[in-house]
Parts: structure tokens; C-alpha cells; sequence
């Protein structure tokens, strides 16, 4: 691993491919609108990209440049993860074997285990370990080209350990969500009890200390009044909204995300028509997770319908003990092109630009191109679309974050 402030030159690249326009989000058949230089290079300075484009175009340059040699390489944006709950302790494998003998994920939840084992394991861990496990796994998401994960909190569902969530993902480098209605915890009463305490005793701070605020809008978890009441809490405190939504059943997420102006709803595996229509004439972005379908062995979410609908959607990895043990964006970029239907350019486009709007940022991140920050993943391959062939494969060759090599299979 090398740190190399200043400027850093990745020369002869076999392609370099980037999201086209400089707007966001992308959506309908702009979606996959990418452009695709051949024998390409990229030029990162102080920490942004100045420079991109055709080797015949690169600039002389006088002074101190480090450099990578891209032969053979496609260098595409550095990935952003916009939906993980990377901030856990413990695992949860026995509900994995459980599950894998015919257990399903709610019957876990409700007797009990699920999210709440979790919980248990989370409260038990202290600030410091989680902030170790936060950095642990933003190792593993590094190694696939995330250079940007959000996180959620959502395992303490008491004042101490939201707060302590918070702090380890920020501290760990991460953009941190208030997951404050995930699950009720099993010693309060009534979700009505829960939520009037939570928005008292926890909302104050942790809208100190997240950009997000996001609920388990689901049968079994809160319901769609519920949801509003905490939402708009939220959003008067300062926060920008998400939803868990239409996981297992359509609850009222997608109407209510509109009415409230939210960035996101995310899952949709049980999203119908009017969902579909309803997502599509908002400005709410659709975030897909096909691992966590994949995992729980649910129903794909209608991708194809929502980008064709015209509405704006974004890949993640939904990273979590239960629902998606997956850090893999590029895993996640396959399944998108094999499961979901989306073309390869189409995936790069949810999992960069569009995940970078759901996280307020893609006037920063999602291209490369002058101006964005320079973090850039070079896929081991001359066609930068291997990034979605290769299924589970080591696709990622080196990936550069804010113009300094942070990882590289080579080293
Ligand atoms: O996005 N559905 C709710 N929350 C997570 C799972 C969390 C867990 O199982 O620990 C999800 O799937
Ligand atoms: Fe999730």
C-alpha cells in the first residue's frame, strides 16, 4: 500500500468508462448513457481528477507526477455503497443454516431472533469494537472498489448504542444513517412507546451526528403512520429520509416517501404496478438490493418496469449479518445484469452516480471526470464491463481513493 499525496497519473488504461453529463440522478434511457474512452489515462491532483480522457490528449506535465501503469486495466468511478448496516457485532450463521433448512427470515424476526439477536450482540460490544468491526468491514467493501459506504445504526434500539453506532461509522469513515426504527426492541411495550422515546431521549443527537434518518417500514416492524410520524421528527431536525420499503409486503412506502420528499425507498421486492408508476413520476430514488433478495431467496424487485417507467434507481449491497452478507458491488452489478435485467452500463450507473445522489453527493462522486474526487477502481480486465461478468470473481485490481493507492491486488 503506498500513499502518494499530490498528483498521481494512471497512464495507458485499455479504457476508462464513466457516466456521461455531469447531472444527477440518471434515469429511463439516460440511465445507461456512459462514455468509453480506449487507451485512456487519468489525472489526479490534491485529491480531485483534473485531467481525463484519450492518451493522445494528455498534457505535458512538468514536476513531480506519480504514476500507474493501466496497461490492461479499465479504470471505471470508485463505487458507492448507499445502503449498508455495516456496523454489527457478531454473526448471525446459525440463522443462516437455520434458514438454509426451510426457516424463513420473518418467522426468525418475530420469534425473536433476526434482527434482535443482533441487537443483543451489538449492545454488548463497546464503541471501540464496533468502530473495529466498521473498519474490518469497510476493508472487505475496499477490496470490491467501494471507496464510499453509507451505514446504518439500528442494532442498539437503546440511546447508548445508536449514539455509539453513529460515532464508529463516522469515525470509520463512513456516511452514517439514523436507523432509529429498525426493529422494537423486546422491552419496550407498544412501537407507539418506542417511537414517543426514541424521538425524545435519541433523535436530538443522533441528528448531530447522522445525515439520514431511516425506518422498517414492514409487518411485523412499523407501519406506515408510524413511519410518518418518525420521518417528519426527523426531517424537522434536519435529516434527510430513507425508507426500508415493499421488502415483503406493500405497506405505503412509495406513497408516503413521495408525500415526505425522501431520497430513497429501498427494496421493492413487493412493489406492483402502481408503486412502479408512483416511484417513476417522483423524484425518490428506488434503491435496489438484489443480494438481500437473492439471500432471503425473495422475488427480484421490478427493475426493469421502474427504469423503463422512467424512474431513477441505484444498486447496493444492503450488507448486514442477516438479509445480504455481501460487501461485493461488483456481485451486486452482476446480478443486476443477470437477475434484474439492467445492462452493464446501466448497473454502473445505479452503483456510482445514482447511489452518490441518494447520499447528497454526486456533485463530488460518481464520474471521473474534472472536479469529482479522485477515487477511481481499476477492474483487471481491458473491458471495463468484466466489472459485472466476472460473478464473484477478484475483478478489482487496484482502487484509489482521493488520489492516493488505498488498495491494490498488486502490492
Ligand atoms: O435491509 N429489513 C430490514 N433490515 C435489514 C436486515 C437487517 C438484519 O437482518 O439484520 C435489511 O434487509
Ligand atoms: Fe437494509
Amino acid at each position: 500500500m503506498t500513499s502518494t499525496p499530490g498528483r498521481l497519473l494512471v497512464r495507458d488504461l485499455a479504457q476508462l468508462a464513466s457516466p456521461s453529463g455531469r447531472g444527477a440522478p440518471l434515469r429511463g434511457a439516460g440511465l445507461g448513457s456512459l462514455d468509453v474512452v480506449e487507451h485512456a489515462f487519468v489525472l489526479c491532483e490534491g485529491g480531485t481528477v483534473t485531467a481525463a480522457g484519450a492518451m493522445r490528449d494528455l498534457p505535458a506535465l512538468a514536476g513531480e507526477v506519480a504514476e500507474i501503469d493501466g496497461r490492461g486495466l479499465a479504470a471505471v468511478p470508485g463505487l458507492v455503497d448507499c445502503h449498508t448496516h455495516a456496523c454489527f457485532a457478531g454473526d448471525r450463521v446459525d440463522e443462516f443454516a437455520l434458514r438454509s433448512a426451510g426457516a424463513s427470515y420473518e418467522e426468525l424476526h418475530a420469534a425473536g431472533g433476526g434482527i434482535l439477536s443482533t441487537v443483543r450482540a451489538t449492545r454488548a460490544a463497546g464503541e471501540e469494537t464496533l468502530a473495529a468491526a466498521v473498519r474490518r468491514h469497510r476493508g472487505w467493501m475496499r477490496r470490491h472498489g467501494t471507496t464510499t459506504f453509507e451505514a446504518k445504526s439500528g442494532y442498539g434500539l437503546d440511546r447508548d448504542t445508536e449514539l455509539a453506532q453513529l460515532r464508529a461509522i463516522r469515525s470509520a469513515g463512513g456516511v452514517p444513517t439514523w436507523l432509529g426504527a429498525h426493529a422494537l426492541p423486546s422491552e419496550t411495550g407498544s412501537a407507539d412507546d418506542y417511537l414517543d422515546w426514541a424521538l425524545a431521549e435519541v433523535l436530538p443527537e443522533a441528528a448531530r451526528l447522522a445525515e439520514a434518518a431511516d425506518v422498517f417500514l414492514e409487518r411485523g416492524a412499523f407501519d406506515a403512520g408510524q413511519a410518518r410520524r418518525y420521518l417528519l421528527a426527523c426531517r424537522a431536525a434536519g435529516l434527510s429520509l430513507r425508507l426500508h420499503g415493499d421488502q415483503f409486503t406493500e405497506a405505503g412506502a412509495i406513497p408516503l416517501a413521495t408525500e415526505l420528499g425522501a431520497r430513497s425507498v429501498d427494496h421493492l421486492e413487493a412493489t406492483g404496478d402502481d408503486g412502479v408508476r408512483a416511484l417513476a413520476a417522483s423524484d425518490v430514488v428506488g434503491v435496489l438490493l438484489p443480494a438481500s433478495a437473492l439471500f432471503l431467496g425473495r422475488p427480484m424487485p421490478p427493475a426493469r418496469a421502474l427504469v423503463e417507467a422512467g424512474a431513477a434507481v441505484a444498486l447496493a449491497t444492503d450488507f448486514n449479518p442477516g438479509s445480504a452478507y455481501c460487501e461485493s458491488l461488483p456481485l451486486v452489478c452482476a446480478l443486476a445484469c443477470t437477475q434484474l435485467r439492467l445492462s452493464p452500463a446501466e448497473a454502473l450507473a445505479a452503483c456510482t452516480v445514482n447511489a452518490a445522489h441518494v447520499l447528497g453527493r454526486a456533485d463530488r462522486l460518481g464520474r471521473l471526470a474534472p472536479g469529482y474526487a479522485a477515487d477511481v477502481v481499476l477492474i483487471g480486465a481491458d473491458d471495463w464491463r468484466h466489472l459485472a461478468y466476472h460473478l464473484g470473481g477478484e475483478v478489482v485490481h487496484t482502487v484509489v481513493e482521493a488520489g492516493a493507492v488505498a488498495w491494490s491486488r498488486a502490492a
